[in-house]
């Protein structure tokens, strides 16, 4: 499927209104996490985009009861024997979650390879360093990797790095495990937050959260519980973005935590950009007079890597050289291409990428290489004012829920088989 963004025919701009979806990232772990209780879950806010339909036909074909409805998700795992995996797991990078909660739940999992979006190399030898520590065996099989405990085991866990996969598998690795863990150099992004205060409500016993320094004291059982998603920054982020494409295009997003993007908002007051905070909402327009920035992305609360691709788009309008460093994934820069093809003046000089604007956008045929490449590239459409086609939006739609409803005030985005 193609999405095409046409010429706008509207002689004035005008902006709109966008209420954000469940986060993706924390919808994908805390899902995998049901599983470390045999009573019923329900989850709320769960966005309804492919990674989520995808961990679910995972999970159905492992015998679990799990439905989605309405953004509200049921889940009631099976006490099967199954532990083997399909080749299915490839379909999402978060798939790797189930290997904290299988060993949580059943003590053993036989894994083969997880996969995601193309943006690095992505080893997981983090989460294994972890679960070795907490009297894991793991052994690389024909048919996959067997992770194996007789008993799971609280340790100290020292994390090389704040990596927000391995952070939230070793909880889901500790929680019932027998004795404390401390997780030191833990990731503290608000989908980390996220996890803990759901397995806090299941009945674990985690402190420390929003600091790099997590203890988690073992408990026999979690219980169910009701629990609703934190919305999604990333997709709030993007959405902004539009507003700081066009003068008199305000965007305003609903249903956001606005401290969740602290740094990509303090940013575009830096360019220049106007900037409203309320309670649960964020609108920002285009500022008259804009100057370049020089980016960094680092973990949370720090510029995030995900909001890279989308900021750059940005910055193709801002008159002057930006930069944008990437520190987190190694090639982050798949949008960049296509950007260039479409008449952005981007120079990639190892992990920074030099910005000249403000330069024209004319419209073509585009690839949307990676979840937030495409995002880049769908701002850059928005942006051109001259059809554009973003091939294979398959890969958008991983990350975002129906964003051709969402974005029917602008007038011109549609997708076509
Ligand atoms: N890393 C290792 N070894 C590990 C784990 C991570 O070397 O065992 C490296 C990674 O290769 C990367 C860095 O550490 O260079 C950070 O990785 P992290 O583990 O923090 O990232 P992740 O858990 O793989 C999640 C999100 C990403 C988001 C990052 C950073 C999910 C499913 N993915 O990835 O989201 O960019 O945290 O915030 O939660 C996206 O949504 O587009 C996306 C890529």
């Amino acid at each position: 499927m193609d999405l095409h963004i046409y010429k706008s025919k509207l002689e004035k701009q005008i902006g709109g209104t966008i209420k954000i979806s469940g986060a993706k990232n924390s919808a994908v772990a805390i899902i995998c996490g049901c599983l470390l209780t045999d009573e019923e879950v329900i989850l709320q806010n769960i966005p309804n985009i492919y990674d989520i339909t995808n961990l679910i036909n995972i999970i159905k074909e492992m015998g679990h009861f799990i439905n989605l409805e309405n953004n509200t998700l049921f889940f009631k795992r099976n006490k099967n024997k199954k532990y083997k995996f399909n080749d299915s797991l490839n379909k999402l990078r978060g798939s790797y979650y189930l290997i904290g909660s299988y060993l949580g739940f059943m003590k053993k999992i036989l894994f083969k390879q997880c996969g995601g979006c193309v943006i690095g190399k992505r080893p997981i030898n983090y989460h294994q360093q972890g679960f070795r520590l907490l009297n894991v065996k793991i052994k690389e099989t024909k048919k996959g990797t067997l992770y194996k405990t007789k008993k799971l085991i609280g340790n100290l866990i020292k994390l090389q790095f704040p990596s927000v996969g391995a952070t939230i598998n070793l909880l889901f690795a500790s929680v019932l495990a027998k004795g404390n863990t401390i997780i030191e150099n833990a990731a503290i992004e608000p989908e980390v937050t996220d996890v803990i205060n759901f397995l806090n409500s299941m009945g674990a016993n985690i402190v420390g959260q929003n600091t790099n320094r997590l203890t988690i004291y073992g408990v026999n059982k979690l219980h169910g519980t009701k629990y609703t998603i934190i919305p999604d920054r990333i997709e709030a982020g993007t959405y902004l973005a539009i507003g700081c494409l066009k003068p008199n295009q305000p965007v305003t997003v609903t249903n956001v935590y606005p401290q969740h993007l602290t740094s990509f908002l303090e940013t575009l007051e830096a360019i220049g950009h106007n900037v409203t905070i309320n309670h649960d909402s964020i609108t920002v327009s285009m500022g008259k007079t804009l100057s370049p920035v020089d980016i960094t992305t680092s973990p949370y609360p720090g510029f995030p890597t995900d909001l890279g691709p989308i900021i750059t788009t940005i910055l193709t309008q801002v008159p002057g050289t930006s930069t944008l460093t990437e520190q987190i994934f190694e090639n982050r820069f798949n949008h960049i291409g296509d950007l260039n093809k479409m008449g952005a003046d981007i120079t990639i000089l190892n992990n920074t990428l030099i910005i000249n604007g403000k330069t024209v956008l004319n419209g073509g045929k585009v690839d949307c290489h990676d979840l937030r490449a495409g995002a880049s590239l769908l701002l850059a459409g928005i942006l051109s004012n001259k059809h554009t086609i973003i091939k294979d939006i398959e890969i958008f739609k991983r990350g975002y829920e129906d964003p051709i409803t969402k974005l029917k005030f602008l007038k011109i985005v549609t997708s076509i088989n």
